[in-house]
């Protein structure tokens, strides 16, 4: 996965060839204002196609966030300033609000910085592949980070380093399975409803399936009678639950594909005169402060994490490609499900963002 520096016997020919490239290289990287790539990346040529960029140290690290906009998305973007900060590192940081037009702009600028390592975000899975394939092209390595990109479209250990981040299809069975649990087993016979994400992103492909397909095998008597995007956002989740309400009165729970959306439902529900925990169970992923003191005053059945301190895994993960070490293609931050009813939302409380 990491190729040192003309590793294998070549030809005077092919020897003449990649020093005339190198030359090239150095003065590629130096035109575009950064004569440390052109040492720190080896034999990486740009503007071609080489496999995975080597690094031998970093300094300058850009980090592109989809969005700033929620506990979430503040827990996360602390982690990894904390982390970069903790190992003596620049960080230049952008920040996309909730655009994908934003984010590819906000990255092609970051490339322009020549960064010496990349980290990024992706708003959704398709919109900042050609970014990242863009990034490997100028000779920056890329990490990505929480949601990925769509990897047939850029690859893992190819077009970019590691993938680092959660699990979220299992989220979405550990959801099901919470939810089939709240609303009496596998037998029960009920309808519910669905709030996803930001349309076309990782974690809202892989909740939703990952839930449906739960419910679908583990309680086949639990129907999804709507799904409708709230854009992880709990105004909207709020305003969308308001309208499904009135169409489908009868349901009996509510899963949120994240915590602000679940939030936003459970104050539509109530200002429509339901009880949610008694006459409609709601479940979220995430674990927000705000959510887990839902559960702990009984509004809210389970919350499933998402542990957004990824920088200590993000600059392991970087420390461990400078040194040479072959990284997986994805790097896994465990979660896990927080109910009243087990203990587990109170011991998890203190640790809630
Ligand atoms: O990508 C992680 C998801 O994005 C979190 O669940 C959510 O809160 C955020 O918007």
């Amino acid at each position: 996965m990491h190729f040192p520096l003309l590793r294998r016997k070549q030809s005077l020919w092919t020897n003449f060839s990649v020093v005339v490239l190198l030359g090239l290289s150095l003065v590629a990287c130096g035109s575009s204002g950064g004569t440390a790539s052109a040492s720190i990346h080896g034999s990486c040529v740009p503007g071609s196609n080489t496999k995975e960029v080597p690094l031998t140290s970093a300094h300058k690290v850009a980090w592109s966030q989809n969005a700033l906009d929620g506990a979430w998305r503040y827990a996360e973007e602390a982690s990894i300033e904390s982390q970069a900060t903790a190992g003596g590192y620049q960080l230049l940081k952008t920040n996309a609000n909730d655009s994908d037009d934003q984010q590819v702009q906000d990255i092609e600028n970051l490339i322009n910085d020549r960064p010496d390592v990349l980290l990024v975000d992706p708003y959704t899975e398709d919109a900042e592949a050609k970014t990242i394939l863009d990034a490997r092209k100028a000779c920056i390595p890329v990490i990505i980070v929480d949601r990925d990109v769509n990897e047939s479209l850029a690859t893992p250990g190819r077009d970019f380093v590691t993938f680092v981040g959660s699990d979220f299809q299992k989220q979405g069975v550990m959801a099901a399975d919470a939810l089939i649990e709240a609303l009496g087993g596998p037998t029960t016979k009920a309808t519910i409803v669905e709030l996803t994400g930001t349309t076309g992103s990782s974690p809202a492909i892989l909740r939703g399936g990952g839930f449906d397909g739960e419910l679908a095998t583990a309680a086949p008597g639990i129907k999804i009678v709507a799904e409708q995007t709230a854009n992880f956002d709990r105004a909207t989740g709020q305003s969308v639950m308001a309208t499904l309400i009135q169409q489908y009165p009868n349901i009996k729970g509510v899963f949120a594909q994240n915590d602000e959306m679940g939030i936003g439902a459970i104050t539509a529900l109530k200002a429509a005169g339901k009880k949610p925990g008694q006459d409609i169970q709601v479940v979220s992923i995430d674990g927000t402060k705000d959510a887990i003191n839902l559960v702990l005053a009984g509004e809210e059945y389970a919350v499933v994490s998402s542990n957004p301190r990824l920088g200590p895994l993000v600059f392991q993960a970087l420390n461990d490609y400078i040194k040479g070490q072959d990284l997986p293609a994805w790097i896994v931050q465990p979660d896990h499900v927080y109910k009243k009813s087990d203990g587990t939302a109170q011991a998890y409380l203190p640790d809630a963002f």
